[in-house]
């Protein structure tokens, strides 16, 4: 078997190629790479048809000491539930609190990792009938383990409307599992509303995890697609994500019920914070907004323009000046807005895609648009810069797949791969042979890049603790994390973006098996260009390869060596776990034999990459 690669020449590889797409689902945000650890901070999360619901706060105290309930008295006009506690008992006389006192406790998402030597910024509103004494801490799963604490001792005058309180715990032990506790032992009524607790160190103290945040910067994305998904959707048109209701300041926010994935958001990720990821990762934000149709009810067309309105604006305009008392004056530099999600066969889409459509192309001639009508076999019947491609299917289908494009029509839109991935019983929850077939995908849009202009997995993230789709790219809880082996195929395109892509011709008797491609970069950091073959072996056998590469500098090979990484495993089901995080990652080592011509052995089931100076 052989593989020629033709270094001279070739053809431009788009610089949006590889991204990422955003999706709330699984908690990737809530609970996941949005930091805040208090969930429901301000007592307004319900299911679709509950207006209010504390869970998951509990109360400290029996019914003797003190009770709990809400009602509508928030200083915050679109969140109006605050959380009213009826103090019973006291520090002294005939009803004397418990040790500790009585109050409220939040154990987060699944429990709060608190860290030693870490600080947390708590935060919340508070009123009261009469002085306060308040305990804010942090302490084990229950309750006891004091890991860090602070009393805030308040005025009658002080409390008397409500008060916005601050303090800082710095943490004195780890616990991965614990809890925010507020207690007091004052007589009285108390009312407490967007109760918070961040750590102090996120991503660029921008609020982001910080560790969530390096995988995707790892993989050099050169866009983010965001929020969704179904997520944009909604079952419901009343659940589906609305972007005015998720800018302005975090407390004002009102949350919402995300019916499909069936959770709480607070909505401290919002719109204005995924733009500002975009910004932090270097990528450009492809935002996917609702354009009046859910999984079950749609606007009709006729009723649609008052959803027709835009934001981009100077930091003069409404919307422009509510971002720049955000802290960001300057326009994000948003070029590509999806118009709705999976939404091509519903009556409305086509009327609300165009009036949304006209609206835009009028007052932002630059930005790009994407359908969700797949043109890879027909024409679209209506304008569009790009359009949605989304597949999940078994390995096999997904390796025959790299060539979906291949008879594309060259004219017109381009293709957004904006949702793929291996799922089923093939994929498990995130399995080497899903990885591979992916792989062999990735290779065959690579090819088609002339009309394949962007791709991006799907999902991003899963917390462990609310696996609502498998598999995903990066799995996660409360303090742990790890990246499936389909993240670190995708590791493998990450400098494809703006790359080179070189003219490959690959000749086996086992050819249905074994799939390739070569690119060639220039290297931001050392200015040097490289030369990236790339070579999935989806079959059972090892491949012998006769790798010839015509039009390179054989003494620059010889000089500087190459790097050969290689994804593979003893078994093609292997999967990584928390307690095995490395079992199927790329390993790195010498290419013995690097030069232009040279033999290289790709074991069963591998992706393998190897890098030359060019
Ligand atoms: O990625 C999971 C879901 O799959 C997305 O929400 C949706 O767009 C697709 O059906």
């Amino acid at each position: 078997a052989t593989l020629v690669v033709d270094a001279s020449g070739g053809s431009p590889i788009p610089d949006t190629f590889f991204g990422i797409f955003f999706e709330e689902i699984n908690h990737a945000g809530a609970g996941g790479l949005w930091a805040e650890l208090v969930s429901n901070r301000g007592f307004e999360a319900g299911g679709p048809n509950t207006p209010s619901n504390i869970d998951p706060w509990s109360i400290i105290g029996d019914e003797s000491s003190v009770s709990v309930s809400t009602d509508r008295s928030s200083l915050f006009e679109r969140n109006k539930v605050a959380l009213q506690m009826v103090v019973l008992c006291d520090s002294q006389g005939a009803n004397i609190c418990p040790a500790g006192g009585v109050g409220i406790y939040n154990p987060g998402f699944w429990g709060m990792n608190i860290e030693q030597g870490k600080k947390y910024k708590v935060l919340f509103y508070v009123r009261s009938t009469g002085s306060v004494n308040l305990k804010v801490s942090l302490t084990g799963s229950d309750g006891v383990g004091e890991l860090a604490s602070s009393e805030i001792i308040l005025s009658e005058s002080d409390v008397s409307n409500w008060k916005k309180v601050e303090t800082t715990l710095e943490a004195k032990a780890t616990n991965h599992n614990s809890r925010l506790q507020l207690t007091t032992t004052s007589k009285g009524v108390i009312w407490l509303d967007q109760v918070s607790a961040m750590p102090e160190d996120t991503y660029k103290g921008l609020g982001f995890r910080s560790e969530l945040v390096q995988m995707l910067a790892d993989l050099k994305p050169r866009f983010i697609r965001f929020p969704g998904g179904c997520f944009v959707e909604g079952e419901w048109l009343r659940n589906a994500f609305r972007w005015k209701a998720t800018v302005g300041p975090w407390e004002e926010r009102p949350g919402h019920f995300g019916d499909v994935w069936m959770y709480w958001t607070d909505d401290g990720l919002g719109y204005f914070e995924f733009l500002q990821l975009a910004e932090d990762l270097g990528a450009l934000p492809i935002w996917v907004f609702n354009n009046g149709v859910s999984h079950n009810d749609q606007v009709d067309t006729s009723s649609i323009l008052p959803f027709v309105q835009f934001a981009r604006g100077d930091p003069n305009s409404k919307w422009g000046s509510l971002r720049a008392s955000m802290g960001h004056p300057e326009p994000f530099d948003l070029r590509y807005v999806a118009i709705g999600n999976e939404d091509c066969g519903k009556k409305n889409y086509r009327g609300n895609y165009l009036k949304f459509y006209d609206a835009i192309k009028r007052t932002y001639p630059d930005i790009q648009m994407i359908s969700n009508c797949d043109a890879s076999s027909r024409p679209l019947d209506h304008p569009a810069h790009m359009y949605d491609y989304h597949i999940y299917t078994n390995a096999n289908d997904m390796f025959s797949k790299a060539h979906a494009f291949d008879h594309a029509s060259r004219i017109g839109p381009k293709a957004f791969v904006s949702e793929y991935a291996v799922t089923g019983r093939d994929a498990g929850t995130g399995s080497l042979l899903a990885a591979l077939a992916e792989a062999g995908f990735l290779i065959g849009l690579e090819k088609n890049s002339d009309v394949v202009h962007m791709i991006s997995y799907a999902p991003l993230f899963v917390n462990t603790n609310d696996r609502r789709w498998n598999p995903d790219a990066i799995v996660f809880n409360s303090y742990q994390l790890y990246g499936t082996p389909s993240y670190w195929v995708q590791q493998f395109f990450r400098e494809s973006s703006g790359a080179t892509l070189l003219k490959t011709n690959l000749t086996s008797t086992s050819s249905s098996s074994l799939s390739a491609s070569a690119i060639a970069w220039q290297n931001s950091a050392d200015g040097k260009n490289y030369l990236r073959v790339k070579v999935v072996n989806f079959g059972s056998d090892t491949v012998n390869l006769g790798v010839s590469i015509d039009g390179l500098d054989p003494k620059a090979v010889q000089l500087f060596g190459s790097t050969k990484t290689v994804l593979t495993s003893s078994n093609v089901m292997d999967e990584n776990t928390f307690s095995d995080p490395n079992k199927v990652v790329p390993k790195q080592s010498q290419l013995s034999s690097a030069g232009k011509d040279m033999n290289v052995v790709f074991p069963p089931h591998s992706f393998t990459s190897f890098d030359l100076l060019k």
